[in-house]
């Protein structure tokens, strides 16, 4: 314990270092796991979804997802989205070399590419031109060949995958001309404290093209270490894609518990039935009694050698869960609005602008579910408690922590 707080010490003095020659925020690491993560990119011009895809050598589906957009749109893969929509890519976070980065993204070059036009525009600024060039060996930039693979490096961080001891998935930001620190902490429900603290920031002034840690509120899977998709997390408000397609698993909106579920793209997906149960994977029954409400569910428990591993729990709870709630779908994005160009908000909402939510009729992700033995007057949809376990006690000591930091990084540059 007291070792894991010494060595988290240890990061952040080395980030604050780190950060004074750096515009983007440096995390150091020493293994080789890695996280999910999400890099903020905004399209340089109207793009298939497939081709934004490739582009990142993503899934398309969990291109989607990531976004909360409707997969069960018919033909969605080819739909074009629009220049300037901003996109939330999930991509996985290594550690290399001692920092945290991407480095699984590969770009073929055309004849008219040049470094700047690949990192600025192509990549939306998530990457430089001088980056290209030293993650390439590239001698001379001017001599490029067309289709030439270059690897593109990808800012990226973990902290963990937590935020003041609560689930966290971190965006790597790209500021823009009309960004204000102020403005981005409202924009994604964090404070001005918090960003400074992540990015171990000395003031609150930011530039043009420095690339921030935005840490996005999210739903932690507790699957056990062998499973292959054994640190998946989703931010709140979105949806990710797992065990080969067959499974689903959303956040929010009203409490931080990770809901799975059997996909609608699943094909051939092995059993999704609990053991000794007839329940399938993200159903649940509840009986209420004079004790209080019996609970039992059936829930994913990670994907272990092609096979989808459940759990059956019984639970007693004061109070019988309403309906499960889902995040709210968005239709594939056709336009930009000004609006959103210009104010970024956390996913879904950058969509909605363009788009408006949708409740298909036959949606691969469902709206509302409905859950058998559900009683309607039994409590709460949602819960409003979990909103105030964002008023954590450890706010307060991250803000000691960040002022404490703060003054060694001033003294540090008045030496
Ligand atoms: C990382 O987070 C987990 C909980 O998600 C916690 O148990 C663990 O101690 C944390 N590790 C460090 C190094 O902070
Ligand atoms: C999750 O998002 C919903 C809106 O989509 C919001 O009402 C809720 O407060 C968010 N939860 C957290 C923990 O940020
Ligand atoms: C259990 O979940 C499956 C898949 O989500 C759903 O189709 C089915 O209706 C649920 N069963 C009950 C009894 O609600
Ligand atoms: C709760 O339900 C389970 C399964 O239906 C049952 O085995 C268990 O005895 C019940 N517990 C209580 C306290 O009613
Ligand atoms: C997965 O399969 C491999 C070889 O087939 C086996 O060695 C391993 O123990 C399996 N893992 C689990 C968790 O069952």
């Amino acid at each position: 314990m007291a070792n894991s707080k010494l060595s988290s010490l240890v990061l952040v003095i080395l980030n604050v270092f780190a950060q004074v020659s750096s515009k983007s925020t440096i995390e150091p690491c020493a293994n080789s796991d890695s996280c999910n993560a999400l890099l903020g990119y905004t399209l340089y011009t109207d793009l298939k979804v497939s081709e934004v895809a490739s582009l990142f050598q993503i899934d398309p589906i969990a291109l989607l997802t990531a976004n909360s957009i409707d997969i069960s749109y018919p033909d969605v893969e080819n739909h074009i989205l629009p220049s300037q929509l901003f996109l939330q890519i999930p991509i996985m976070c290594s550690c290399v070399d001692g920092i945290r980065k991407s480095v699984a993204t590969h770009y073929k070059t055309r004849p008219s590419d040049t470094l700047a036009s690949i990192a600025d525009s192509i990549y939306a600024g998530l990457v430089s031109a001088d980056q290209l060039k030293e993650a390439n060996s590239i001698q001379d930039p001017s001599v490029l060949d067309a289709g030439q693979s270059l690897v593109v490096p990808l800012p990226c961080t973990c902290f963990n995958n937590t935020d003041n001891f609560l689930p966290a998935v971190y965006l790597s930001y790209v500021v823009k001309e009309v960004d204000t620190l102020a403005g981005l902490a409202s924009s994604y429900s964090t404070t001005i404290t918090d960003l400074m603290n992540v990015n171990a920031m000395g003031s609150t002034s930011i530039t043009v093209g420095d690339i921030l840690a935005v840490p996005l509120p999210a739903c932690a899977s507790k699957f056990p270490r062998y499973s292959y998709d054994f640190n998946l997390i989703v931010p709140n408000g979105s949806y990710a894609i797992t065990a080969s397609h067959c499974v689903q698993c959303s956040c929010g909106p009203g409490n931080r518990n990770l809901y799975c579920m059997p996909a609608s793209l699943a094909v051939s997906c092995s059993s999704m039935q609990c053991r000794n149960s007839n329940l399938m994977l993200g159903n649940y029954t509840a009986q209420q009694s004079s004790a209080g409400c019996n609970v039992t569910s059936c829930s994913y428990n990670g994907y272990v050698n092609g096979t989808i591993m459940t759990t059956l729990s019984t639970s007693l709870q004061p109070r019988c869960p309403g309906p499960q709630q889902f995040p709210a779908l968005v239709a594939p994005p056709t336009y930009v609005s000004r609006e959103s160009t210009f104010s970024p908000a956390p996913a879904p909402a950058p969509l909605s602008h363009g788009a408006g939510s949708t409740t298909p009729k036959t949606s691969g992700i469902p709206t509302i579910g409905s859950l058998p033995g559900f009683t309607p007057a039994s409590g709460p949809i949602g819960s409003s408690s979990d909103a105030c376990s964002l008023m954590n006690p450890y706010g307060t000591f991250m803000t000691a922590l960040g002022l404490y930091f703060f003054t060694s990084y001033a003294m540090s540059i008045s030496l």
